[in-house]
């Protein structure tokens, strides 16, 4: 039996009165399963007091992204020494929206990347193809360039503590979810990509799908063979969504 790891990311929603009744509820109902990991990515004001909340349970706590730089004059920017401190265990880097609205280069992740390995937590890197890509048929080579820009930074052994989570860009917020084929034939790709450079590190390396992850379609993705567990937008944002999710993957 796998782990199965299901991760919410807030994005930029909430304040402090919705989120501690999202993680109430969240706490109230997690299946009591180990095989099941749940993980919130609250935006940053909100890390500290979601980790006071979840101090004692099985939720985990992530961050959205950090900066690259360890520490100095960087206006704004967290670093991953801090999300640390706080009691954060994972980070993703990557995800479509900091690429695409906030002009994150492959070679910007994979060295935000290098950081969080380096801090001892967890990256959640987020790959995936634009529809114009799909269509044009260049997933694979979208999601090779990305998944190239981390290797040639931290090598295969770098991936030895991290997430991936293929989160195709027309999915993402639309509604439409890739098929549990689609999706299954694009983590397979990742995870032959790594294991023709470390067999050991692609068995054990989780593989999250994003993009319209329900409660409804969550058992189908996640029962094929190298989809282990989901990347949740939207419906991370209420705890029955989100805990239906989580109980589906505790089915599986
Ligand atoms: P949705 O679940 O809202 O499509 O968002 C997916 C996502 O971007 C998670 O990081």
């Amino acid at each position: 039996m796998r782990d199965i790891l299901v991760a919410g990311n807030w994005k930029m929603n909430g304040d402090s009165a919705s989120n501690s009744a999202l993680l109430a509820g969240i706490l109230a109902g997690m299946p009591d399963s180990e095989r099941v990991r749940l993980l919130v990515c609250p935006p940053f004001p909100y890390l500290a007091a979601t980790a006071h909340q979840v101090t004692g349970s099985r939720l985990a706590l992530g961050a959205q992204t950090a900066s690259e730089h360890a520490a100095g004059a960087y206006t704004g920017e967290v670093s991953v020494a801090m999300l640390a401190d706080i009691g954060c265990e994972y980070v993703i880097v990557g995800h479509s929206e900091r690429r695409s609205l906030f002009g994150e280069s492959s070679s910007a992740v994979a060295t935000k990347f290098e950081a969080v390995t380096a801090a001892g937590l967890t990256p959640i890197l987020c790959v995936g193809e634009s529809l114009d890509e799909r269509e044009a048929g260049a997933t694979e080579s979208i999601i090779g360039e990305q998944l190239d820009a981390v290797l040639q930074q931290v090598g295969v052994a770098g991936l030895s503590n991290a997430v991936i989570a293929y989160e195709p860009v027309w999915a993402i917020g639309t509604g439409k979810t890739a098929t549990p084929e689609q999706a299954q034939q694009v983590h397979r790709y990742i995870r032959e990509k790594i294991a023709a450079l470390d067999a050991d590190i692609a068995a054990k390396i989780l593989l999250l799908y994003g993009g319209s992850v329900k409660g409804d379609n969550a058992a189908g993705l996640f029962s094929m063979p190298d989809i282990d567990g989901g990347l949740i937008g939207g419906a991370s944002l209420q705890a029955d969504d989100f805990l239906a999710i989580a109980n589906a993957a505790a089915s599986i």
